[in-house]
């Protein structure tokens, strides 16, 4: 029987949200994205969601997926999430630093939900049906946005809430030297971008040593503009599923780990 999910990506600009083919990773209805609310408080963004999953049933066709009340439902915060409670807010609302996050969620929607880091859902999502797929050893899936997320795989099994963004190299916080929001704002050229791309990666080499790195985030779109040119002993490849992984990534976590 094929399973469904549906998967929610919240991040700085957009809360977007679809369901998801568990069994192949692809979405079986309309993709909602909705503008993410001002303050992002846990509560605002809960409603945002309630909101995403009304328009998704209005949009899809009832036989096109099966029973999206009954799905179990995964969500991505950009934070650290330990037993449904988000502990961090290095790039949205500072309300989420101790937020029985799960429980707004369930109260919002009236259903239980599985919350988890947004790094993890595009990690997990990159080794079920993308770019680290049938990869055996120990995979680290880094996300190059607004933050550097990253996710621990080993043996297919996710390691969460490891944060590398936030390793402290040469005095700075990883993520605001490296990140690609940082690129921008600096208007670096890839060349300077990449130096410091080489040095966030051979510190993680150093301390995890890896098989295999896996660069997502919508930067991984140019990787052809920096990801020859580091010099890893592990293996470094773009993350195949763009800007699908978080929602793609959270269906599958909640369908693995379904709440309540
Ligand atoms: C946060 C992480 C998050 C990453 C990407 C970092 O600043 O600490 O939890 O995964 O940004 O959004």
């Amino acid at each position: 029987m094929t399973a469904h999910a549906f998967g929610v990506d919240i991040g700085g600009s957009g809360v977007k949200g679809a369901p998801v083919d568990v069994s192949t990773g692809e979405l079986v209805g309309e993709r909602v994205r909705i503008p993410t609310p001002q303050p992002a408080t846990p509560r605002a963004v809960a409603k945002v969601v309630g909101q995403i999953i009304e328009q998704v049933a209005e949009r899809t066709g009832d036989d096109a997926i099966e029973n999206l009340a009954e799905m179990p439902v995964g969500i991505t915060v950009p934070a650290i999430v330990s037993h449904g409670v988000t502990r961090s807010a290095a790039n949205i609302d500072k309300k989420w630093i101790d937020a029985p996050a799960e429980e707004i969620f369930a109260d919002v929607l009236g259903r239980p939900v599985t919350i988890l880091n947004d790094a993890d859902a595009a990690g997990y999502a990159e080794v079920y049906y993308g770019a680290a797929q049938g990869e055996s050893g120990l995979v680290i899936v880094t996300t190059l946005g607004t933050g550097i997320g990253s996710a621990l795989v080993y043996h297919g099994q996710l390691i969460p809430n490891i944060e590398l963004g936030h390793l402290e190299i040469d005095g700075f916080d990883a993520e605001k030297r490296a990140a690609a929001s940082v690129r921008t704002k600096e208007d670096l050229s890839w060349k300077a971008y990449t130096k410091r791309l080489q040095r966030f990666y051979s510190k993680v080499e150093f301390l995890f040593s890896p098989d295999l790195f896996v660069v997502g985030g919508g930067i991984s779109r140019h990787s052809d503009k920096f990801l020859p040119q580091l010099d890893l002993r592990a293996r470094i490849v773009p993350a195949q599923l763009f800007n699908q992984a978080g929602i793609v990534g959270a269906a599958r976590f909640a369908h693995d780990a379904p709440a309540g």
